[in-house]
């Protein structure tokens, strides 16, 4: 039976993919608490969607924060039935570029800010047996290709870091979904020539109907699951030499 859910925190809901996850949960019926660090993008949808949406502004780099701000948003909506992790970063990388302050800005927003979110969700769901989380994560966490080393990197321990959860918490009641987007047309990929890029509502879409059955992993859009299952067949030897 597909889950319904009365109370959501979208993490990383100004922009994107996460404006439109906290668009059709509010379309949908769902009190949303929506955490990201434009205060002026979450106020503009706020405007828009009503006394639905309530607004957290936040940087998921202050870790030290985040405790008081998930409890806040507990008191305010009575508890939670669904907690998405959506914030990403992905800076452009040259061919020959290094840099390491690219390289720690995605691990600690993409990984880091999931785990001391999905950490202080799960741990909270756990003590009353139910609820789901989910974790944006992305095709490019299944191989570690040779565009955006930092980026595959953050995606790929995000992946794992889900599928963790998962085992742990999945006998205390609490589902854990990972989402797998291809490339999708929002700010993060504006200007980039990329295959089969879909509109973030459509991802949106998508994500939400696999969070409703609880799916494990899902593909966004699911064309991508056979073409990850035969990405992660070719051989190293092959694959350091192409520029998929
Ligand atoms: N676009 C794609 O092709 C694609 C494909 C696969 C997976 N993904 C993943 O999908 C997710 C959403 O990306 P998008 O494409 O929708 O890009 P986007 O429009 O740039 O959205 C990124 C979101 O993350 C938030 N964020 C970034 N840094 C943050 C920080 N330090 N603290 C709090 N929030 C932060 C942003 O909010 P603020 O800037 O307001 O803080 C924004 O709401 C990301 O995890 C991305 O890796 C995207």
């Amino acid at each position: 039976m597909a889950r319904t859910f009365e109370r959501a925190l979208v993490v990383g809901a100004s922009s994107g993919i996460g404006e439109q996850l906290v668009r059709q949960l509010v379309a949908g019926g769902t009190r949303v608490a929506a955490v990201a660090r434009r205060e002026a993008e979450l106020r503009r949808l706020a405007g828009e969607l009503g006394d639905r949406v309530s607004i957290h502004v936040h940087d998921v780099r202050d870790y030290d924060a985040a405790p008081a701000t998930f409890d806040r948003i507990v008191d305010e909506l009575g508890g939670l039935d669904l907690v998405i992790y959506n914030a990403g970063v992905m800076p452009t990388i040259d061919e020959h570029e290094v840099d390491f302050d690219k390289d720690r800005q995605m691990v600690e927003v993409n990984l880091l800010g999931a785990m001391r979110w999905l950490g202080l969700a799960g741990a909270w769901m756990e003590a009353r047996g139910a609820g789901t989380l989910a974790g944006i994560s992305s095709v490019a966490g299944d191989r570690g290709r040779r565009g955006n080393p930092g980026y595959h990197t953050s995606k790929a321990a995000l992946t794992t870091y889900l599928e963790s959860l998962r085992n742990r918490l999945s006998r205390y009641g609490v589902t854990v979904v990972t989402i797998k987007p291809g490339p999708v047309e929002t700010d993060m990929t504006r200007g980039m020539k990329l295959p089969l890029l879909i509109p973030a509502e459509q991802c949106a879409r998508e994500a939400l109907s696999h969070m409703r059955d609880g799916a494990v992993e899902a593909y966004v859009p699911a064309t991508w699951a056979p073409i990850m299952t035969v990405i992660r067949m070719v051989p190293s030897f092959v694959f350091r030499r192409t520029n998929i």
